[in-house]
């Protein structure tokens, strides 16, 4: 009849012969051996996956009652806010879990570097990781514009004239973007489109993509001993355990701390003193009206810095232009770190003292430069996010030397622990 043979009985065993879910449930869940040494940094990559289900139920939910025009936007969420019932818990659900997204993320990214996760044979995940990033940012971004408040508006209008900054089609391209002469109506419908239906679903597919190369490889672990090294006599990794059911309710555990402090964030400090969201956009956009003070939210703040601790021209072009080259490059070293890497091992704990006292300036770096993007520049910030940029910058750009040349500890032939 032309069906598959299965050994499953039942609706399971129907579906099997037409469509093979049951191996589908032995290689990604039940017989997915994963290293039994995981510790709390592997939450994080479950914790990505709920909140991306969260920004997805909700975003469908603020829809409903969300109106993308210029005139009705920030009316629109002011009723959702006071009117619709549980609007309130929905839009804070999502606005909190934007920034939610972001710190479960850039602690998933520093597991990774950690770790040496995106080391052979796992570049191809931290790539599709990467790009994860950026579409996530082009979706917090135009987000942020869909309420039409103050900082929607002048946050969105200093950014995309960043494109302005490009010589010969720079200006051009900002208006594409913008689809008018400055942020308008008209950029809130395309901005509304992209980040409610386009840009979830290359997200959605990139962490598809991001999991099965996963998969494929199989997980690293914080030693960044090979499992698949030492298998038994039916093929097993001897230090792995089956994904199914061990992981998953492992990850349950780290799910409720998690929801812990997110209910706490919600509930409490929903705004999280204008970091979260930003006290300008309680009013209204006003064209006409600039804020005192334009930043962006909190996650873009460390590249925000970096943009302007470019205060020189150079070589004929503007200070404006080589802060968007050194904004953008911040971002695309990030995809060639499994090339930069030369060490003989994977793992923090075996690398030599010089990664590790660079893994911490860089952290310090980020952080710092994040603390900068926030205030208003004066010449002793300016200095700082110079030093913080070239700090960033020497962690990647040394590293083919220092990891090379530093002395490392012996790995162990099997994980620790
Ligand atoms: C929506 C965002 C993301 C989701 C849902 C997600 C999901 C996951 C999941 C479920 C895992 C396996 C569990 C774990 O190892 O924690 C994982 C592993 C991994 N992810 Fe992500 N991820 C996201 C973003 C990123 C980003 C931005 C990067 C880096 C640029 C990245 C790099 C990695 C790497 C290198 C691994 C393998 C880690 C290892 O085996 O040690 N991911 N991801």
């Amino acid at each position: 009849m032309g069906l598959r043979q299965t050994e499953a009985k039942g609706v399971v065993g129907w579906i099997d012969q037409r469509l093979s879910i049951v191996d589908a449930y032995n290689t990604h869940l039940a017989q997915y051996w994963a290293p039994k040494n995981f510790n709390i940094w592997y939450f994080f990559g479950s914790l990505a996956l709920l909140v991306l289900i969260n920004q997805i139920l909700t975003g469908i939910w603020l829809t409903m009652s969300y109106e993308p025009s210029a005139e009705g936007a920030f009316a629109s969420v002011e009723y959702i806010m006071r009117d619709v019932e549980m609007g309130w818990v929905i839009r804070y659900m999502h606005s909190t879990g934007a920034s939610a997204f972001f710190v479960v993320v850039y602690l998933h990214m520093l597991r990774g570097i950690m770790y040496g996760s995106y080391k052979k044979p796992r570049e191809l995940i931290w790539i599709f990781g990467m790009a994860i990033y950026l579409i996530l940012m082009a979706e917090a971004f135009m987000g942020y514009l869909l309420p039409w408040g103050q900082m929607s508006y002048w946050g969105a209008q200093v950014i995309v004239s960043l494109f302005g900054a490009i010589p010969v089609i720079g200006e051009d391209l900002a208006q594409w973007i913008r689809g008018d002469y400055l942020i308008s109506g008209i950029t809130l419908n395309r901005f509304f489109a992209l980040h409610v239906i386009a840009l979830p679903l290359v997200l959605a597919g990139l962490v598809v993509l991001h999991i099965l190369a996963l998969h494929e490889v199989g997980s690293n672990n914080p030693d960044g001993v090979e499992i698949k090294d030492t298998k038994d006599e039916n093929g097993k990794p001897l230090d792995g355990i089956a994904f199914h059911p061990y992981y998953t309710v492992k990850d349950l555990v780290g799910l409720a701390v998690f929801l812990f402090v997110f209910c706490t964030v919600l509930f409490f400090f929903p705004e999280m003193g204008g970091y979260f969201i930003e006290y300008a956009n309680f009013e209204p956009a006003d064209p006409l009206k600039t804020p005192e003070h334009i930043a962006p939210v909190w996650y873009f703040t460390p590249f925000y810095a970096m943009l302007r601790a470019i205060t020189f021209p150079m070589f004929g072009l503007d200070a404006k232009f080589w802060g968007v080259v050194v904004m953008g490059a911040a971002i695309a070293i990030l995809f060639v770190l499994p090339w930069l890497d030369r060490s003989p091992v994977r793992s923090m704990r075996y690398k030599g003292n010089i990664s590790k006292i660079m893994l911490a300036l860089f952290i310090v770096a980020f952080v710092m430069l994040g603390v900068l993007g926030v205030l208003p520049p004066t010449p002793v910030r300016t200095m700082l996010a110079q030093l913080g940029t070239a700090m960033y910058f020497a962690f990647f750009l040394a590293m083919p030397w220092y990891t090379r040349w530093e002395s490392t500890k012996a790995v162990p032939a099997r994980v620790t622990g």
